[in-house]
């Protein structure tokens, strides 16, 4: 199988598909939508500096985290680009609700295995909710550069979806992280039914 079909598969896991609302109204603030989306790369890449900060010891984990925090920063600079060009103002960051309450649903307490399985979980969930969200964009929007930038970035995601979920698997008994994986993703399908629809903001 190949990893795009592979990850089609596995994306298939989301447990609750994105309002078909949600595009029509995001086209509409896409200015919130790509501040919004700035902000989501800028955490996407602190967040692997994090774990490559806090798990130094494990050799895999660093070298497969240092590119992909480079490549996070790089869509970064890519959505920025977007801004400008459309000349468009980069705002403040917004709260973000959607990663706070999963952050809630860390388990707190347990060993530093599980803490890691815990970080890199969350971190794969976001993923492929961004990247979920990204499909949504490239196939619907009018603006076809941004259908075709949003395409890229989902091809992207996609893949560090797959990294996040393999890394889980390589430090902790598959098992376990099976069986947590879908815990995760049942609590982030309440998270999404209960959260406002809203088109200024990218989850
Ligand atoms: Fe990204
Ligand atoms: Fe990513």
């Amino acid at each position: 199988m190949s990893w795009q079909e592979s990850t089609k598969e596995k994306m298939l896991n989301l447990q609750l598909p994105t309002d078909p609302r949600w595009v029509g109204i995001a086209e509409m603030q896409i200015e919130d939508i790509l501040v919004d989306h700035a902000y989501c790369e800028q955490k996407a890449a602190s967040s692997c500096i994090s774990l490559i900060i806090r798990y130094n010891d494990l050799d895999e984990l660093v070298d497969t985290l240092t590119p992909i925090v480079a490549e996070e920063w790089g869509h970064f600079e890519r959505v920025m680009e977007q801004l400008r060009k459309r000349g468009l103002r980069f705002g403040k960051q917004r709260k973000d609700e959607y990663v706070a309450k999963l952050y809630d649903f860390v388990r707190k307490g347990g060993s530093r295995k599980d803490q890691l399985t815990e970080g890199l979980l969350m971190n794969a969930l976001i993923e492929a909710r961004s990247c979920e969200r990204f499909k949504l964009l490239s196939k619907n929007i009018e603006d076809e550069e941004l259908r075709k930038f949003y395409y890229e970035l989902m091809i992207s995601e996609a893949g560090h979806y797959v990294t996040f979920i393999d890394l889980a698997r390589k430090y902790q008994d598959s098992e376990k992280v099976n069986k947590r994986w879908k815990e995760w993703l049942e609590f982030e399908a309440e998270v999404m039914k209960n959260m406002e629809l809203r088109g200024d903001r990218m989850h």
